[in-house]
């Protein structure tokens, strides 16, 4: 505790004291090479607790969120989730991927829209019955 009291009552006094650090701000223009050479460990240290104070308090940026796939489709429900009886899909039906069909979950064709405005490849799931 010696240390630390020395330190902050006798060694950084002497030591901020002997500074070259002048009166006015146009006092910089005169101080000499080893005057600026003893103002570096100083402006060094002061820069890094300014530096690390300043992170510390910075607000994190957000965390960018993954893009969704459904955009308006049952949005009031908590999971989208159709039952087909599989007697009643016929010889071929196509269900919708791409989640911008107006008929969904059947397609209507909208993926050919949505991939060319956005560079996807979805499209739909073509169920169909194997012909004999
Ligand atoms: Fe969505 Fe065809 S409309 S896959």
């Amino acid at each position: 505790m010696e240390i630390v009291n020395r330190l902050i009552t006798s060694t950084l006094p002497n030591y901020f004291a002997s500074l070259p650090i002048p009166k006015s701000v146009f006092g910089f223009i005169q101080l000499s090479g080893g005057d600026w050479i003893a103002l570096i460990p100083f402006v060094g240290t002061v820069s890094l607790i300014a530096y690390v104070t300043v992170k510390a308090f910075q607000p994190k940026p957000p965390v960018a969120k993954k893009p969704i796939c459904n955009l308006k489709i049952q949005k009031e429900v908590q999971k989208v989730v159709n039952i087909v009886d599989i007697e009643e899909i016929g010889e071929k039906v196509s269900y919708c991927r791409c989640w911008r069909s107006k008929r969904f979950p059947l397609c209507d064709g909208s993926h050919t829209k949505h991939n060319e405005e956005t560079g996807d490849n979805v499209g739909p799931l073509v169920l169909k019955r194997k012909s004999n």
